[in-house]
């Protein structure tokens, strides 16, 4: 849809799931919308942005709008935000299912009341809502104001099919199975066979009752009433599943979504302070060091940690290793072997956030120990930067089965989660990553992975890439 003077501008309402993971792709979503003669108005949490202004104080002046450069490049883009049922000081990570309570059952009153204040006094007029798949108000909001319904998933197809059919795996008994199931999973639409290690972790997990079971069962419940559906994956990535889930509500493979040119966006997102890293990487010779990231949501044991700190330094090989605070719990800060900083100087770089498309697209990068976060990746295929991984919670598993087993552009970190991680694992594991030499069986990854990337770029390709069209047969 172009600009045009004659009609009004469509205007969608977008809010973002306040999870970092969900708010990057979401603001690159408005972007993209917005670059095609939308108007936008985006919403995040006031406790997201409340922690985006703090860890970009001192950077760069955002006049608290997270959109102002956005605007001054043209793009109409209107920034609210909205309460999520708690004070600023309440500890989200921490408080983590009471939170999940919150986002279930008191967070919709004040999404209504916003929307319909937006409804109210828009121009041009509101014509839809775009909501994360795991909001459980859309269709009721969407109805009460008469917006179209669109369903954000920001994660693969086959993680959207599988909830989607969630009442299956529980008909077949591979729901929560408490024998342990080993026997594959053959009976999904749209998925030939996998295996129920791989199911997300919630979906493994024997305890059901979770408040997170109980968000994202009716999350999925609602996705059902959605008008239309939009995915962060690529068609020809995932074809089988995605046609199985076309057949059932529209569904567009709209993705990747990334900032303009993958460069770091003029919008803010992180929710950390981003260090410096690229100056450390200039003095690195191409592909020799390892990017190390677990996202900003999950959490790894002490032990872990300290077994891939001795591991790294086992190995020999150049790192930047993005530790959270969090890492291991909110009220667990020494988790580093005693001199470990001491130790790597010069060869390692500790940071607590980074901007991370800017470090893993530096020539200096040869590889990626991950959690297997969608959107990381997404980002490393983008670089071509082959994987390591270590997936630690929910869709990381399904999504560690896609890239190692499905598309072979990562190697596994642990291939067998009963034995613990050890150093010795660990460092053998990084020279298989980064020291392949020519002939190695392993540089069938680099030339996976270049394939994959192909895939991408092809979707993006503005002549008649599979996600160009879909975005534009989706507008
Ligand atoms: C969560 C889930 O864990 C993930 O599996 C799901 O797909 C999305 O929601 P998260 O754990 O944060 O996301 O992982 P990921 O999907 O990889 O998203 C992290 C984002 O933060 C990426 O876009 C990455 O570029 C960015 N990031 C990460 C930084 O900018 N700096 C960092 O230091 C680390």
């Amino acid at each position: 849809m172009e600009n045009n003077n004659n009609h009004q501008n469509p205007h969608a309402i977008i809010v973002a799931y306040p999870l970092q993971g969900h708010v990057i792709p979401c603001v690159h979503l408005a972007m993209k919308l917005a670059s095609k003669g939308f108007t936008i108005t985006f919403v995040n949490t006031h406790s997201i942005h409340n922690q985006i202004i703090e860890a970009t104080s001192n950077q760069t002046a955002h006049d608290h709008d997270i959109f102002s450069d956005a605007l001054k490049s043209g793009l109409d883009i209107r920034y609210k935000t909205v309460s999520d049922g708690f004070p600023l000081e309440f500890d989200r990570s921490l408080n983590h299912d009471q939170f999940m309570a919150g986002l279930l059952y008191v967070f919709s009153a004040h999404v209504d009341r916003l929307v319909g204040d937006i409804v109210r006094n828009s121009d041009p007029q509101v014509s839809c809502l775009i909501a994360d798949t795991f909001f459980v108000w859309s269709s009721m909001i969407s109805k009460k104001y008469n917006l179209i319904n669109i369903s954000f998933w920001t994660e693969p197809a086959l993680v959207f099919n599988l909830y989607y059919h969630w009442d299956l795996l529980i008909a077949h008994g591979h729901f929560a199975s408490i024998d342990n199931r080993e026997d594959t999973i053959d009976y999904i639409p749209g998925v030939r066979a996998i295996e129920p290690k791989n199911l997300m972790s919630y979906l493994q997990a024997t305890d059901t009752s979770t408040i997170v079971h109980k968000l994202i069962s009716k999350a999925f419940e609602e996705v059902k009433m959605a008008d239309f559906i939009i995915c962060n994956t690529v068609q020809e990535l995932e074809p089988a599943t995605l046609s199985a889930l076309q057949e059932k509500q529209p569904t567009y493979a709209i993705g990747p979504i990334f900032p303009t040119g993958f460069a770091k966006s003029p919008v803010a997102t992180s929710l950390w302070s981003e260090s410096e890293c690229t100056q450390w990487l200039h003095n690195k010779p191409p592909k020799s060091v390892l990017y190390v990231s677990f996202g900003s949501y999950a959490h790894a044991s002490k032990n872990d940690i300290v077994e891939i700190a001795e591991g790294l330094l086992l190995s020999e090989v150049s790192f930047i290793w993005v530790l959270r605070p969090d890492i291991v719990s909110s009220d667990e800060t020494e988790f580093l072997p005693v001199g470990f900083e001491e130790n790597i100087k010069g060869r390692g770089l500790i940071v607590t956030w980074c901007c991370q498309i800017e470090v893993i697209s530096h020539s200096a990068i040869g590889g990626f120990l991950t959690h297997c976060g969608w959107n990381s990746i997404l980002e490393s295929i983008w670089c071509g930067v082959p994987l390591l991984c270590f997936p630690l919670l929910t869709d990381q598993f399904t999504n560690r089965k896609l890239a190692v087993d499905d598309w072979k552009i990562g190697l596994n970190f642990c291939d067998d989660k009963n034995k613990p991680i050890t150093r010795k694992l660990v460092s053998d594991k990084i020279h298989r990553l980064m020291r392949r030499k020519s002939g190695d069986g392993d540089d069938e990854l680099i030339k996976n992975i270049k394939d994959v990337k192909r895939t991408l770029e092809n979707a993006l390709s503005l002549a008649n890439g599979s996600s160009e069209r879909n975005f534009h047969r989706f507008i």
